[in-house]
């Protein structure tokens, strides 16, 4: 019996592993006898006390039997279980096969190595340690009141209150609490809006430029996803098609990622649209809080007359996005399907950071937070404007950048071909940044860099920016 150990885990596991494959994969046959501890443990190289566990645990398996006097023998493994391990599972559904054709996107940070040091990457939370202590003294009171029974489908209710108190006083919109169900952040919110609006085929329609998870989860429905562009004030409302679209997805407070706030000749315009056309529109509202404005524009659902828009708010960014909740204020008419879709799909949000957050909102602790970190946010986004504009004025053009946590780059100078070469010899000075055409469908007549600038200090920003420059001067 030869057996090639797999260095993974304990010498016994790895033994045992090795031993199980063959009998599973039927090459070694029922009832024939394994060798002796003593001869296996030479032919390895190993202790006779690893073979001797190894064999014990087949024999606890039920995959071999040891009897006093005659060794240790395969026990019966019937052809049904007779299987090779090594045979691939195939994916049979039409979604996996539709997700698999789509490119891997992967926003969790832990897992990005080697990170350059001076990172623009989007996404990046502003973390405030601050925030951590006293969300760790939510955490623990909610512990004890938030019971271990199961969580009610549309959300915790002291929280959808608070949401919706919030909503009124912040956003312009009037809602309650029965209005607001509580999701797993926007990417679940649209999970359940596609179960519930969408069959495979149906018509939806995506801004473009867009944010690329959105897209991939729509056409990982098997929705046939056309896209209208936007301008300087935002989506181009005459381009939409003149007949339902069962849903359009806009982010009309701050455009991602070009940063266009929608003019409100064109909100109207919109929600003119949908009334005349029976269509759906998802508002994504994903990081308002953050306007240098003393008041962002109302949201769209504020002047939705006719009850066509699903809002969409997150906590990724005016909190963190690990955090994974969001909500929708859901039209009346889908009220009662979008919650039966969130119980199928997970029951309900997990009640504990729910009541945690709930608590937050209401003692206020949430809008101290926003407005310190908008103040943070100011800062950032003007040090590292002003060092971009007096280190690489000439060479680059800025986007609109009075919100959110990011901003386009556009280079004036430099040609496509000579993005990727740029990009790498960035990195290679500690410099993270990354290219803003992949979240185009019409590719942009000119390459830019889509830059957050949340993750990193005002100084760092300003080395980040010097790095730039340099990299700019040797072009
Ligand atoms: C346009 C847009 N919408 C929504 C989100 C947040 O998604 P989620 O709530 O699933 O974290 C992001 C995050 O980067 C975003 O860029």
């Amino acid at each position: 019996m030869l057996l090639a150990l797999d260095k993974r885990g304990s010498l016994y596991d790895q033994i045992a592993r090795a031993i199980r494959v063959e009998i599973l994969e039927g090459r070694i046959a029922a009832g024939s006898k394994l060798p002796s501890t003593r001869t296996l443990a030479i032919a390895l190289g190993v202790s006779r006390k690893s073979v001797l566990q190894a064999y014990d645990l087949l024999c606890a398996e039920e995959l071999a039997i040891a009897r006093e006097g005659s060794g240790t023998r395969v026990g019966k493994v019937g052809s049904s279980t007779r299987i090779s391990t090594r045979t691939r599972m195939v994916p049979t559904s039409l979604y996996a096969l539709r997700a698999r054709s789509l490119p891997s996107i992967t926003l969790a940070g832990a897992h990005i190595s080697c990170r350059p040091i001076y990172d623009l990457h989007y996404g990046e939370p502003l973390v405030d340690p601050a925030l951590f202590h006293s969300w760790r003294r939510k955490l623990a009171a909610a512990a004890l009141r938030a019971g271990p029974t199961y969580p009610l489908a549309g959300g915790y209710l002291p929280l959808r209150r608070a949401i919706a108190e919030y909503l009124g006083r912040r956003r312009g919109i009037v809602c309650d609490a029965a209005d607001i169900l509580v999701v797993g952040g926007t990417q679940q919110a649209l999970t359940l809006i596609e179960r519930v609006l969408l069959n495979p085929g149906d018509d939806v329609v995506v801004e473009d430029p867009h944010y690329q998870l959105t897209l991939h989860s729509l056409l990982a429905h098997g929705a046939r996803v056309t896209s209208v562009r936007t301008d300087a004030e935002g989506l181009v409302v005459q381009e939409l098609p003149r007949r339902e679209t069962r849903l359009l997805l806009v982010t009309p407070s701050h455009q991602f990622p070009s940063g266009v706030a929608m003019t409100l000749t064109r909100r109207l315009e919109l929600l003119r649209w949908a009334a005349r056309t029976g269509s759906w529109i998802f508002e994504d509202d994903y990081d308002t809080e953050f306007h240098s404005r003393a008041r962002p524009l109302p949201a769209l659902r504020s002047l939705d007359l006719a009850d066509r828009v699903l809002y969409v708010g997150t906590f990724s960014k005016s909190l963190f996005p690990s955090l994974r909740l969001g909500f929708i204020v859901c039209p009346k008419s889908l009220r009662d399907d979008l919650y039966r879709a969130k119980l199928l799909d997970d029951i309900g949000s997990a009640t504990m950071e729910q009541a945690a957050l709930g608590a937050f909102i209401q003692s206020g602790m949430f809008e101290k937070h926003l407005r310190k970190s908008a103040k943070e946010l100011v800062n950032r986004r003007r040090a590292i404007v002003a060092a971009l504009q007096r280190l690489a004025g000439s060479h680059v053009e800025i986007g609109p950048h009075d919100a959110g946590m990011h901003f386009i780059v556009w280079f004036r100078h430099l040609a496509f071909d000579r993005l990727d070469a740029f990009i790498e010899r960035a990195r290679s000075l500690g410099l993270g940044l990354y290219p803003v055409h992949p979240y185009y469908r019409t590719r942009p007549t000119r390459p830019g860099l889509l830059v957050g600038y949340a993750g990193l200090s005002v100084s760092q920003l300003r080395t980040a920016v010097e790095l730039f420059a340099r990299c700019l001067e040797s072009e």
